[in-house]
């Protein structure tokens, strides 16, 4: 038999042959060397197992991910917009081609795994990494996990679905306990999860820095053992998030099989790391304690210390060694983790090297990014039609925003990756217009904090951001203020204002718009003819404002082609055919979560006391008007929606039929969603919640029938005393509409 026979479709039951020999003949101390990471000698993996030269074993590349490829070496990649613009497009296909297009240059780099996708529940909106994120519900969220998984590793390239689990905040998420109930757990935060390993295989899964239910994530036995692999029947390993492993025996008895990355930052990137040389200087000489070391210098760089867990790198080789040698740990054990690894190292056809080449960087690939950018892109407001604009109606145009000039390629931390070309608005609606229209451009304001240099972060302690921080930035442009903008709007036929905020890893994030940005909007808008506000945001914002401009646009973080994107769409050679995958609350106490208890936590417990209340589930239930709701989103063009029908199939089970039209004299895009809700439950459930979605794309006049599946699992909740999926009999209402808010047909159906 080949190899390529031994490998295929039934999976890891047949490679283990091969990779059970390989075990049996691997010593203690070479097992040891394969579960946990180490330097990579050409500076490109963010985690790399060095190969096996005895036993032939190859080396394994692991790379950040989910917004494109970060490679260590400054390698430029393909800067792909926002996993949150990605799932607002509603559509698991555009997900998959997202995915196979990483796995293409990630191959290019040699890279065998790519640390994506990220998809924790947006539980708070002012998750810093929401913006690597997809949304608040757990049907679309497993849906683009799921398409985005397929595409990876249609890609030959291992997916590592990300951070498992009730990973919902960067506030202090190293000390982080979330107090989390099992029906949230399950309705919510696993559902994703579940989903990649029982329909897509996935390859790998990340185990989260923070603690669940009092147990560490990389840790909890039930998490990663019981529910994850014997449960849900995960077969690849589950790699913990960088130095996230605090106790390593603990952790491999748990079921964490890679410990990663094993070498402390400084090694892993010296030149760079000012920050943990300096600590290392004043604790070698004994000026102070580590402890105390750490505590100042990175107080003063405004980190949390707690980031400096990173020089703890042993835990998968020493420890672990010494754990196995005293019996505290069984040898078969770890003979388990060498199988997963090697397994998914079969399955990949990476032990025999059988990786194909990729290709980075190139045109191609830069048009996907740009196509899933405008897809994504949502139009929340657009009163008397103001967009798209025209050139044939327009002679000038203020264009306004601190930054509305550079493109926003994405957020901070570890997903942040270097294009070899960007562009920002400023450009981009030059080049659309051509010289018909004149465009001014004032900033209006001050730099938004880090503006594209973001924030300091472990990620890019360089000494001048060190030295930035510690003694001011002399650099600093002196305060711009509004006057110049509001004369240029004045003067403007049009003026559009580019807004943003400032996530990042590592912290979360206010909900208003930093510095004067509000005052901004509403000083143009009071006196420009029309105004159009271009978000450029990880997520919800607060818009004081929104009464009184004409146009909002959400751009998220629109990638490389960012402004290329935003002309398209502006000047409607693009749709905005996306729809919001997070609700926009108007204030933050609209959200559910909106106590310090909840959200930061108190003394590191965050108390998930909201249940399975999150988005728009808290919304409908509280009765809140939402600024704008979930899955909502406007188009260029009108669809008509006529003769929806809703049928009972086998046991819990629903079919939806609608036929949708569109009616204007554009092509566009539709996306239509099916909510189901039980109209007299026993336990407390949301009136509504997200059952079946499509997205569709019809060409002027064009009308078709969708058809929507509504699944067992739709109709149940997760029962915490019988610990099982519960469907109640009685009546179920399924709500067909094009928002959460705007139902256009009702149904009930009795399950019996
Ligand atoms: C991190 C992240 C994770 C990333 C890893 C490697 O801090 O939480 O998403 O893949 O480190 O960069």
């Amino acid at each position: 038999m080949t190899s390529e026979q031994m490998t295929t479709d039934s999976g890891t039951d047949v490679a283990s042959d091969r990779v059970d020999g390989l075990v049996n003949r691997l010593t203690l101390e070479e097992k040891i060397d394969l579960v946990h990471g180490d330097v990579d000698p050409d500076g490109i993996a963010t985690g790399y197992v060095p190969p096996n030269e005895r036993l032939d074993i190859p080396s394994l590349s692991l790379i950040d991910g989910p917004l494109g490829v970060r490679a260590g070496d400054g390698t430029p990649a393909t800067g792909f917009p926002a996993s949150i613009a990605l799932a607002a497009a509603w559509d698991p296909e555009l997900a998959r081609d997202m995915g196979e297009t990483m796995a293409a240059e990630a191959r290019a780099l040699d890279q065998d795994v790519l640390l994506a996708p990220g998809f924790n529940i947006v539980r708070v909106p002012q998750c810093g990494r929401l913006f690597e994120y997809y949304s608040e519900d757990p049907h679309l969220n497993s849906r683009i996990a799921v398409g985005s998984v397929e595409g990876i590793q249609a890609g030959d390239v291992a997916a590592c679905a990300k951070h498992y689990v009730a990973n919902n905040q960067e506030t202090a998420r190293m000390e982080m306990n979330a107090n989390v109930g099992d029906r949230a757990l399950r309705e919510l935060y696993l559902r994703a999860f579940e989903a990649v390993v029982e329909e897509a295989d996935v390859a790998s899964i990340m185990a989260a820095y923070n603690h669940v239910n009092g147990t560490h994530a990389t840790e909890n036995r039930r998490l990663l053992t019981d529910i994850l692999k014997d449960e849900f029947g995960f077969d690849g390993f589950v790699v913990s998030d960088w130095w996230a492993t605090t106790d390593g025996p603990a952790a491999a008895r748990a079921g964490l099989d890679l410990d990663m990355p094993g070498a402390t930052l400084p090694e892993m990137a010296p030149e760079t790391n000012v920050l943990y040389r300096t600590i290392d200087t004043l604790s070698t000489f004994e000026w102070l304690s580590p402890d105390d070391a750490t505590e100042l210098v990175t107080s003063i760089v405004g980190l949390e210390s707690s980031e400096c867990r990173v020089h703890r790198s042993e835990k998968f080789d020493d420890d672990l060694l010494q754990a196995v040698e005293d019996g505290r740990v069984d040898e078969s054990v770890l003979d388990e983790k060498v199988r997963r690894i090697l397994g998914q190292m079969d399955r990949f056809g990476l032990l025999e090297g059988e990786q194909p080449d990729g290709e980075i960087d190139v045109p191609a690939h830069h048009e996907r990014s740009r196509h899933i950018a405008q897809r994504g892109t949502v139009l929340l407001q657009n009163e008397d039609d103001v967009l798209p604009l025209s050139t044939e109606d327009l002679d000038s145009m203020a264009l306004v925003g601190p930054h509305a000039d550079e493109p926003k390629v994405g957020g901070g931390g570890s997903s942040e990756v270097d294009p070899s070309s960007k562009i920002g608005p400023l450009d981009g609606i030059k080049y659309r217009v051509d010289g018909d229209v004149d465009v001014s451009f004032e900033r209006g304001g001050p730099p938004v904090q880090g503006g594209d240099d973001r924030d300091v972060t472990v990620w890019n302690l360089s000494a001048e951001t060190v030295a930035d921080s510690v003694f001011g930035d002399d650099d600093d442009p002196a305060d711009v203020s509004v006057a110049p903008a509001v004369e240029a709007a004045e003067d403007a036929d049009v003026a559009v204002v580019v807004v943003q905020d400032a996530a990042t890893e590592d912290f979360d994030r206010p909900l208003s718009l930093p510095n004067n940005q509000d005052e901004l909007v509403s000083a143009v808008a009071e006196v420009a003819e029309e105004t159009v506000v271009v978000l450029r945001t990880a997520g919800p914002v607060e818009m004081p404002w929104a009464d009184e401009v004409e146009a909002i646009v959400e751009a998220w973080y629109p990638g490389q082609e960012d402004g290329r994107v935003v002309a398209s769409i502006l000047f409607g050679d693009a749709e905005p055919s996306g729809r919001l995958p997070v609700t926009f609350g108007e204030r933050p106490g609209d959200y559910s979560v909106n106590t310090r208890r909840q959200h930061p936590g108190i003394d590191f417990e965050a108390e998930y006391s909201e249940g399975v209340f999150v988005g728009y589930r808290h919304f409908d239930n509280a009765d809140i008007e939402p600024l704008f709701p979930f899955g909502h989103g406007l188009s260029y063009t009108d669809f008509e929606y006529t003769d929806v029908s809703v049928e009972s199939g086998d046991g819990p089970t629903a079919t939806v039929q609608v036929t949708v039209e569109n009616v204007g004299d554009r092509d566009g895009y539709e996306v239509v969603q099916a909510y189901l809700g039980q109209d007299d439950p026993s336990v407390e459930r949301p009136p509504k919640e997200l059952a079946a979605f499509e997205s569709v794309e019809l060409a002027a006049g064009e009308e078709t029938t969708i058809t929507l599946s509504i699944e067992e699992r739709d109709f149940a909740y997760y029962d915490e005393d019988g610990a099982a999926w519960t469907v109640d009999d009685g009546e179920y209402t399924v709500s067909v509409g094009r928002s959460s808010r705007n139902i256009v047909a009702t149904e009930t159906i009795t399950v019996e």
